[in-house]
């Protein structure tokens, strides 16, 4: 990947989780592999009263939460030498002022400008106007780039809004919409998987495929971010962007190229064929949970009505689980279960596609157990991994079978991981759109979530509940059509799969 142009970073927020946990060390990941371009600035931008020096340690504390057992001393050397820092507060009427003199009169500052906002998505608006009054936003020197994180919006309605806010300051081109999960390896590896071999191509439609799980299960908890995800809640902050941007590398047709608006033309067909829930048939398409005190890795953690800044009572889910269908030629019957949680048994994001069983069971009179269905697993992290389960003989006199797993391991020595950021960051600075949402994917998205959360949003008395460290509520087991259905918690073939709670 070639990066033409250096330019200037400025990270909105970034004193905050996204930026210590993400983005922080994304760019530091940057700097080890040499991809950063020569002049380019990282300019943190952030309420605390902090000097450059202090904002160094601040980094340095960050990047070894990351990577406990060390960091390259020269990449980070290298790296400090890149970093600024600007204290700023939206109250504060000089703070703008006091910026873009930082950004204009520093010779070291290259003139083309990323603003990230990791920031409170009721505060982007606000920071795009500050950013406008001072002529920040102004191509005349250099270009200018937003990246807006999600949520972009609570609902349709709101992202619209904020949509035509944006458009009074910026064009399109300039907007970087972004869903770090469009930047994990093997998210991109599903469409390689799909487009660049023709073997499967045959057997991806309703004709095969009984269904598709995509799972993103987290140890964590809420992580002091209580005042988001109190409004937020899991369905707006994992399924509404991440979980249904797979749903679409899953089922979307082959691109016309891989030009960032043939790809998303075809995602966006997707999302359009997503079958409308109407509010009646919420709950036999949706599942809501919330977790209870219990243990992670051994230990015991409190509830999420326990967490800090939690609103006594609230009915805000941590557990969500939906039931779609795709109703187009491909996909027309085949369910696509989606589901996520906080404080869950494991760390695991997986697309697990469950193939139907041949149409005559020869075996059925050697084997006790019903037919055992071929899987295609598709692991997103901890680890990535490509597997398709077959049945085989098991060796010996008599016709038993076996489920074994053809593991395509496709990580050698040497090379290099990297999250997601990285690469979104990287093209950001080379304006590539690709991997970032048009604002009707995005309207598509929350047309398929709205139902939902208007009725949840009504039903505020009662909230199923899950202990912290399981695999989340019992009920949510209803959402299958067929009782040989269940989740599939892990990616082994034995299983840990049925019913395991
Ligand atoms: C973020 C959500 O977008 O994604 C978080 O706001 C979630 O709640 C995170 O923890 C998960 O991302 P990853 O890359 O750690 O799987």
């Amino acid at each position: 990947m070639k990066i033409t142009d250096p330019c200037t970073l400025v990270i909105f927020g970034a004193g905050g989780n996204l930026s210590r946990r993400k983005l922080i060390p994304a760019l530091f990941q940057l700097e080890t592999s040499a991809r950063l371009p020569d002049n380019m600035v990282i300019l943190a931008s952030s309420l605390d009263q902090w000097s450059r020096e202090q904002w160094l340690e601040e980094v340095a504390k960050m990047l070894l939460a990351k990577y406990p057992n060390g960091i390259d001393e020269k990449a980070f050397e290298r790296f400090r030498s890149r970093l600024y820092y600007h204290q700023s507060s939206l109250d504060d009427p000089e703070a703008y002022q006091r910026l873009q003199a930082m950004l204009e009169e520093t010779p070291e500052f290259p003139s083309n400008i990323v603003f990230y906002m990791a920031v409170r998505p009721a505060e982007f608006m606000a920071l795009i106007e500050k950013l406008t009054s001072v002529n920040l936003l102004r191509e005349t020197r250099g270009w200018r780039r937003v990246v807006i994180e999600k949520p972009f919006g609570y609902d349709l309605l709101s992202a619209q809004i904020l949509q035509n806010g944006l458009y009074k300051h910026l064009n399109e081109p300039q907007i970087y919409r972004i869903d770090h999960y469009l930047g994990k390896g093997t998210v991109q590896n599903v469409m390689l998987f799909r487009f660049a071999n023709l073997l499967l191509e045959p057997l991806w439609n309703r004709h095969y495929i009984d269904h598709v799980q995509i799972t993103h299960s987290e140890t964590l908890g809420i992580e002091g971010r209580a005042d988001y995800y109190e409004g937020s809640g899991a369905l707006r902050d994992m399924i509404q962007s991440h979980l249904l941007q797979l749903l679409t590398i899953v089922a979307m047709e082959p691109p016309v190229s891989i030009s960032a608006e043939h790809l998303r033309d075809e995602k966006v067909k997707v999302l359009k064929a997503i079958r409308p829930i109407p509010q009646n048939a919420v709950h036999a398409h949706a599942f809501r949970g919330q977790y209870a005190s219990g243990m992670v890795d051994g230990k015991a953690v409190p509830g999420y009505l326990d967490e800090a800044g939690v609103a006594p009572g609230s009915s805000t889910e941590t557990y969500a689980a939906l039931k779609l269908f795709v109703d187009n030629w491909r996909w027309m019957g085949v369910p696509f279960y989606l589901r996520t949680g906080k404080r869950m048994a494991e760390n695991s994001s997986a697309i697990s596609i469950r193939f139907k069983t041949p149409p005559q069971d020869l075996l059925r009179h050697t084997r006790r157990e019903p037919p055992k269905p071929n899987w295609i697993l598709l692991g997103i992290q901890p680890n990535d991994c490509l597997k398709m389960e077959m049945q085989v003989k098991v060796p010996g006199l008599d016709l038993h079978t076996r489920t074994v797993s053809l593991d395509a391991t496709y990580h050698k020595g040497g090379d290099q991981d990297y999250d997601a950021y990285e690469g979104l960051l990287l093209d950001v600075m080379n304006g590539d759109h690709s991997l970032f949402l048009r604002i009707d994917e995005v309207e598509c998205a929350w047309s398929t979530v709205d139902p939902i959360l208007k009725v949840w949003s009504m039903e505020r008395d009662f909230i199923n509940t899950y202990p912290a460290g399981s695999w989340g509520p019992r009920g949510t087991y209803r959402l299958f059509d067929r009782d040989d259905q269940f989740w599939r918690h892990s990616l082994d073939t034995d299983g840990g799969d049925l019913h395991a709670f």
